[in-house]
C-alpha cells in the first residue's frame, strides 16, 4: 500500500439552515497501490476533491489518519511533510495550475526546482522531462508560456508536472474535464501507462469513459468511496 486513507473526516465551518458544520467527506477508507489505477467518481459536490487534497498532504482531516507508505503524513513536522509528498506524490489539480512567469518546460520540472535533497540529478530529471513532453505531444511548446496553451495542452503539461519525479503515487483531479476526444485518450493512456510502471494512480472523473481505464472503481456516496459492482 502506497497512500492509505484510514477512517478520515473531514468537517468544515460553514453556515446552513441547521447547523454550523457541514461534513464533506465522512468515515473514508481508500487504499492506493502500487500498479493499480483507482478512480473515484460522483456527483459535484460530493467530496472528491476535499478526499484527494487529504490524500495529497495539502488539507488536515478533521480526524483519521493519512498513511504514505505507513507513515502518518500529518504527524510529520512541515519540512519532513513537504519534502516526502514532493518526491513521492504527483498532484494534477482540478482546474488551472500553471505558474504564468515560467515557460512549459519550467513548470514541468519545478517539483525538482523546489527541493533537490534526494532527488535525481539535473540531467536526469531534464532527460525525464523531455520524454514525458513527447509522450504528451508537447515538445513543441517547452519553450512557451502557459498563456498561449490550448486547455488541453495545459492539461498535458500538469500530467508532466506531476510524473517528473517519479512519486510513488499520482493524484489527478478530473484531468480530462473539458478536453476533447483526442486529448481525453492521451491523458487516460498516460495515466494507464504510469500505472503500469508502478506508480499508484487515483484519477477522479465525471467521465464514464473513463472508468474502462480503471482496475477499481469507487463512487462518492454520503462522505464515503465505495466500491463499485461493475466498473462499466
Ligand atoms: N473550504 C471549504 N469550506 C467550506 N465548504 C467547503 C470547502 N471546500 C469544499 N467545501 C464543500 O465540501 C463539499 C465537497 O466539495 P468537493 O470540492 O470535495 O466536491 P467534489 O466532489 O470535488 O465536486 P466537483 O465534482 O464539483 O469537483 C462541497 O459541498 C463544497 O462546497
Ligand atoms: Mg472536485
Amino acid at each position: 500500500m502506497v497512500l492509505e486513507a484510514n477512517n478520515v473526516t473531514k468537517e468544515f465551518l460553514r453556515k446552513r439552515a441547521d447547523s454550523n458544520v457541514f461534513c464533506a467527506v465522512k468515515d473514508a477508507d481508500l487504499a492506493l497501490e502500487e500498479g493499480k489505477l483507482t478512480a473515484l467518481a460522483g456527483r459535484s459536490g460530493s467530496g472528491k476533491s476535499t478526499l484527494l487534497h487529504m490524500l495529497a498532504g495539502l488539507l488536515k482531516p478533521s480526524s483519521g489518519r493519512i498513511l504514505l507508505k505507513g507513515q502518518d503524513l500529518y504527524g510529520l513536522d512541515d519540512r519532513t511533510q513537504s519534502a516526502l509528498r514532493n518526491k513521492e506524490i504527483g498532484i494534477v489539480p482540478q482546474g488551472q495550475s500553471a505558474l504564468q512567469a515560467l515557460t512549459v518546460r519550467e513548470n514541468i520540472v519545478m517539483p525538482f526546482s523546489l527541493c533537490r535533497t534526494g532527488a535525481p540529478d539535473d540531467r536526469e530529471i531534464t532527460e525525464r522531462a523531455e520524454a514525458l513532453m513527447k509522450r504528451l505531444g508537447i515538445t513543441d511548446l517547452a519553450d512557451a508560456m502557459p498563456r498561449e496553451l490550448s486547455g488541453g495542452e495545459l492539461r498535458r503539461m500538469a500530467i508532466a508536472r506531476a510524473a517528473v519525479m517519479k512519486p510513488g503515487v499520482i493524484l489527478a483531479d478530473e484531468p480530462t474535464a473539458d478536453l476533447d476526444d483526442e486529448n481525453t485518450k492521451i491523458v487516460l493512456d498516460m495515466l494507464k501507462e504510469l500505472s503500469r510502471e508502478g506508480t499508484a494512480v487515483l484519477l477522479v472523473t465525471h467521465e464514464r469513459d473513463a472508468l474502462p481505464y480503471a482496475d477499481e472503481v469507487y463512487r462518492m456516496q454520503d462522505g464515503k468511496p465505495l466500491p463499485e459492482k461493475d466498473k462499466n
